[in-house]
């Protein structure tokens, strides 16, 4: 770590392009981008590690931006969380939780974004093989209040691709994490495949290390011909964080984007299933 520490700080300080990225690098180093903006000169920089490089002390950094930052609980978080799920008290995961729920295995990523050296925002992604494809599953993305709206969830995420993956998911009720991650995984909202999450969301989810997901049952009328609740693509994981702000960004979204993924309703989140996309080969 402590090399990979130097080239961070020196990344930082260099002043240039960003760096060309080489396969043969450590999965850290390869991820290590520098953008400086040059209206404020803030220097915004981009890390990626493997679940084996990530330190304690990342994890209980990633904790505090978590439990500040992500959202408060709904009214009735408490019936299914217990006393710690209090209606308008912040959602909390400890350290512990984020590495044992969070990033299991040894292939699990964790990306991160500091602007002039604070952590800015931060996901997590856990990955494994399913039907002989390799999925690689945003289970927790967060972004600091004073940093948002400025790309920083789509530039983090673009840091979770990695050669060989071949499906991307998410869950998540927040329609501005959603259109982050289409964007960041080579297509747009508008132009997803919804049969393919209708094929292969089953599959891939129950093999999943994250119980969450592996747990959660299917939403919407792309699963449920019969549901007339207006989802359209989602999961029921009775994961009752209070909805005003991915609501607010909704109604904003349905005025102003093409949204094909329904209704938000409580308790569920919207899913979202990508095949990555590859380049052409040259003839
Ligand atoms: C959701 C979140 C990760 C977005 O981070 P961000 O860095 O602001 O996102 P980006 O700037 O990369 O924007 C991604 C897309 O979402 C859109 N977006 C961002 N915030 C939005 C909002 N509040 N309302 C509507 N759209 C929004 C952007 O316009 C962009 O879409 P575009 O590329 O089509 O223009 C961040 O707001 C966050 O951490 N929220 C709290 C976490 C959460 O999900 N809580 C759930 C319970 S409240």
């Amino acid at each position: 770590m402590a090399i990979h520490r130097l080239l961070a700080s020196l990344v930082i300080v260099a002043v240039g392009p960003v760096p060309s990225i080489n396969p043969s690098m450590p999965v850290s180093l390869q991820s290590l981008l520098r953008i400086t903006d040059t209206c404020t000169m803030r220097s915004t920089v981009y890390e990626r590690f493997s679940s084996d490089e990530v330190t304690d002390k990342m994890l209980e950094e990633a904790s505090e931006l978590f439990s500040e930052h992500y959202g408060v609980w709904a009214k009735q978080a408490e019936q299914v969380e217990g006393p710690h799920g209090k209606a308008g008290e912040h959602v909390r995961l400890s350290k512990e939780r984020l590495r044992k729920e969070h990033l299991p295995g040894d292939t699990s990523l964790y990306v991160r974004v500091t602007v002039d050296g604070r952590l800015a925002g931060n996901a997590l992604a856990a990955r494994w093989t399913a039907n002989g494809r390799r999925i690689c599953w945003v289970s927790q993305l967060v972004i600091h209040r004073d940093y948002r709206g400025f790309g920083l969830a789509t530039g983090l995420l673009k840091q979770l691709k990695v050669d060989g993956d071949d499906v991307y998911g998410i869950a998540s009720c927040h329609p501005a994490h959603i259109l982050a991650f289409a964007k960041a995984f080579g297509s747009c909202i508008h132009t997803v495949s919804l049969d393919f999450i209708k094929q292969n969301a089953a599959s891939i989810m129950k093999t999943s290390p994250v119980e969450y997901i592996r747990d959660a049952k299917l939403r919407g009328s792309l699963f449920d011909p019969s549901d007339k609740t207006g989802l359209v693509s989602g999961i029921d994981t009775r994961f009752f964080v209070d909805h005003k702000e991915p609501l607010e960004a909704l109604a904003w979204v349905k005025k102003n984007r093409e949204w094909p993924l329904g209704e938000m309703l409580e308790g569920d989140e919207f899913l979202l299933i990508v095949e990555a996309t590859r380049p052409q080969a040259s003839r």
